[in-house]
């Protein structure tokens, strides 16, 4: 997909305008809080090591799983840059125990070689390429020199619709909200997320293509055999400074 759309606005810039309003993408609270508790426990999972690090969740959305998550941290940033979800988590998390909510500036200023985990989950679509490329280098940059990155739920190029709606239907029959996923699904279709998927694309990787953006930014990458949540035809990474 291309950087700039009509009028020098990004694809980017695009979805974060989609993600700053209300949208149907969770169709109920059962489905948020669903949503959220797995991908908490996954992430979880992956820092099961005991040794607590300083985390930043990036593009940590509400982050209802946080207060989980932040048991098996030393301390959990997070930091989303929409402003309204920025308010929203700043709101809720205010002197929580373990978790620390960065604005724009906050997260600007985070000391290089200051944190040992970063998360960016489910966001790697929304973003350009150089976008995403720029994200990357910021999180090279913040790492400790041995750090690692988690990419998750990166969206392969073949991925196609079809194991998304069975994904999203077979976790609300397993959890209770069946039907308001139906409904959700054609709230989804006739909403606006479909609109600007076509107008302002959404950026899918190949195994390959991360391997080599990786590369590119001083890092190497490993595919681990579990997508973080529910859906498992999209892929989680593990990077590490090369
Ligand atoms: C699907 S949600 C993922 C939230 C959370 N990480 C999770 O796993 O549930 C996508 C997140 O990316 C953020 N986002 C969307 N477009 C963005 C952009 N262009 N730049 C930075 N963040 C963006 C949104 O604010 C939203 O919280």
């Amino acid at each position: 997909m291309g950087d700039k759309l009509q009028g020098g606005v990004t694809s980017g810039d695009v979805w974060a305008d989609f993600w700053s309003a209300d949208h149907p993408i969770y169709v109920n609270a059962r489905h948020a809080a669903v949503h959220y508790d797995r991908i908490a426990a996954d992430l979880a999972g992956l820092l099961k090591d005991g040794s607590k690090p300083t985390v930043v969740d990036w593009g940590c959305g509400d982050a209802y799983g946080a207060p989980v998550l932040a048991k098996s941290c030393g301390g959990l940033l997070l930091f989303d840059a929409v402003g309204a979800v920025q308010r929203r988590i700043a709101a809720r998390f205010a002197g929580a125990a373990g978790i620390r909510v960065l604005d724009d500036q906050a997260w600007r200023l985070l000391h290089d070689g200051s944190v040992d985990v970063i998360i960016m989950n489910s966001v790697a679509q929304y973003l350009s390429q150089g976008e995403f490329e720029a994200v990357l280098d910021d999180f090279r940059a913040r790492l400790r020199k041995d750090g690692v990155i988690y990419l998750a739920d990166i969206i392969p190029p073949d991925a196609g619709m079809l194991p998304d709606v069975v994904s999203l239907l077979a976790t609300g029959a397993r959890h209770g909200f069946f039907l308001a996923a139906c409904s959700g699904l054609a709230r989804t279709w006739f909403s606006r997320y479909r609109q600007i998927r076509n107008q302002a694309g959404f950026s899918t990787y190949s195994e390959k293509a991360i391997d080599a953006l990786a590369r590119k930014h001083g890092l190497s990458a490993l595919r681990l055999p579990a997508n973080v949540g529910f859906n498992q035809q999209r892929m989680t990474f593990r990077l590490r400074p090369a």
